[in-house]
């Protein structure tokens, strides 16, 4: 599962579609969380796209990663800014890739 604490224990290390993506980074094996308020770790996404389905302000778009061991597209909080702290997602990846911060 994501680490609820990742804001500690991890570095930013780019910025993706103005959100950060913290690190490590290391593609196209290792692509680390994407987002902060709706965070989702790419390493344990399965692309499994109940969270795409599910969220009711769409804030996830499908991004291509090919060559990733778990899957080759994840879905990216490219609208977290968006997000009404509904929990959807939180609850329905089979994974638990994704952690809301309602703060
Ligand atoms: Fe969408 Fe709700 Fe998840 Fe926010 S908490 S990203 S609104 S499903
Ligand atoms: Fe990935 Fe979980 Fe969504 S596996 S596509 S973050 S439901
Ligand atoms: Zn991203």
């Amino acid at each position: 599962a994501i680490d609820p604490e990742f804001e500690e224990n991890r570095d930013i290390a780019e910025d993706h579609e103005g959100h950060s993506v913290w690190g490590p980074v290391e593609e196209p094996e290792t692509l680390g969380i994407h987002g902060t308020h709706v965070a989702v770790d790419f390493d344990i996404c399965i692309a499994d796209g109940a969270c795409l389905e599910d969220c009711p302000v769409d804030v996830f778009e499908w991004v291509d990663t090919p060559d990733h061991p778990e899957s080759e597209i994840k879905a990216d909080p490219a609208h977290e800014d968006q997000c009404i702290d509904c929990m959807l997602c939180v609850d329905v990846c089979p994974v638990d890739a994704i952690d809301v911060d309602p703060g």
